[in-house]
């Protein structure tokens, strides 16, 4: 049997590159090796999404981006999270197992209480007990179906950790009920700059999305912020935010003759982004032609959820009655 690698992507807007390098292709090239699981964790939006038509427009637009991108529903396990009603009993079950402590050392939950204090309100204002728990039901998604790796972006990995701590608690108190999540985080692409240099991020506005017109989609490349060099003088590629793009959309040849040039001096920062537009837009043209017509499709995209919903609870189903005997439910 091949081990389980479990990615969950929250649906909260457009995904952009930073989402893809970062997180979507390196899950999607986890499938040749493992039996891999993909989901929309939609019950996670529910703590920022509270209008039925966006999160509606939200999830069947992550579905047909995913499945655009290449995700094969005959090889990936493909689902909503809402679909699977044992996450609820399974987080339920969790939390009675998880320290508070360990809960109000949460980043997420830490950085709200944070920008609270700093605006000099109630630690916990406007903080809803789902923020809180994010973690708790995070740990039901990966722990559910015996996940051995789960495939996130660095600012996870801590959720992961908290998952592993939970199961080690109740396999410490009741024996063997869970595998021990292991997180993947590819190194190499632990943070893609958005065109301000900070990390790429919905919340900064600085995002590259995947499936912008050609137009917003040049635009986008073209506000990448740099300094003000010209042409002729020797630059630092490690300093710049468009060859640190760049790098992961062109040749190891291109890219190493683009390194040169900024050594040297000869590089106009107009021409790498008119040609690290081009690449972004070649890479992604196709899918974008399929996405368009995809997320129109409704009734298609929800057969294909539906039946990955049923094979994501046979196997849930299979950890929770041994969960149930242990403890003595049944
Ligand atoms: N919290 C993750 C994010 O915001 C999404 C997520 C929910 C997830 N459940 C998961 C990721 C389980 C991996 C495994 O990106």
């Amino acid at each position: 049997m091949k081990n389980i690698a479990l990615s969950g992507i929250k649906p909260t807007g457009e995904l952009h590159i930073g989402n893809y390098l970062g997180m979507i292709k390196p899950a999607l090239d986890l499938a040749s090796d493992y039996q891999a699981l993909y989901f929309i964790a939609d019950y996670h939006a529910l703590t920022t999404v509270r209008n039925r038509k966006v999160m509606n427009r939200l999830v069947y637009e992550v579905a047909a981006s995913l499945l655009a991108l290449g995700l094969d529903p005959a090889k990936i396990v493909f689902f909503r999270q809402a679909d699977i009603p044992e996450i609820f009993e399974l987080t339920w079950i969790l939390s009675c197992f998880t320290s508070k402590g360990l809960l109000n050392r949460a980043h997420a939950y830490k950085a709200a209480v944070d920008a609270n204090q700093s605006a000099g309100k109630q630690p916990d204002a406007d903080i809803n007990a789902g923020l809180y728990n994010y973690p708790v039901l995070m740990a039901a998604d990966i722990l559910l179906y015996g996940s051995h790796y789960v495939p996130v972006g660095q600012d996870q990995r801590q959720h992961v950790e908290i998952a592993r701590d939970i199961a080690e608690t109740i396999n410490h108190r009741y024996g063997k009920v869970f595998i021990l999540p292991q997180p993947l985080i590819r190194e190499e692409v632990r943070t893609i700059p958005g065109i301000d240099g900070r990390k790429m991020s919905k919340n900064y506005n600085n995002t590259i999305p995947i499936f912008a017109d050609p137009k917003t989609l040049r635009k986008r490349v073209m506000r990448i912020v740099t300094d003000s060099k010209r042409p002729a003088e020797p630059k630092n590629p490690n300093e710049c935010n468009v060859f640190a793009i760049y790098r992961y959309f062109a040749s190891p040849q291109a890219v190493q003759t683009k390194k040169d040039q900024y050594l040297n001096g000869g590089l106009a920062y107009s021409d790498i982004k008119q040609e690290l537009y081009d690449l972004i837009d070649s890479k992604y043209a196709k899918s974008r032609e399929i996405y368009l017509n995809l997320v129109q499709d409704q009734a298609h995209l929800d057969t294909i959820l539906k039946h990955g919903a049923e094979k994501a609870r046979a196997m849930g189903l299979r950890v929770m009655q041994k969960l149930r005997s242990k403890i003595g439910f049944r």
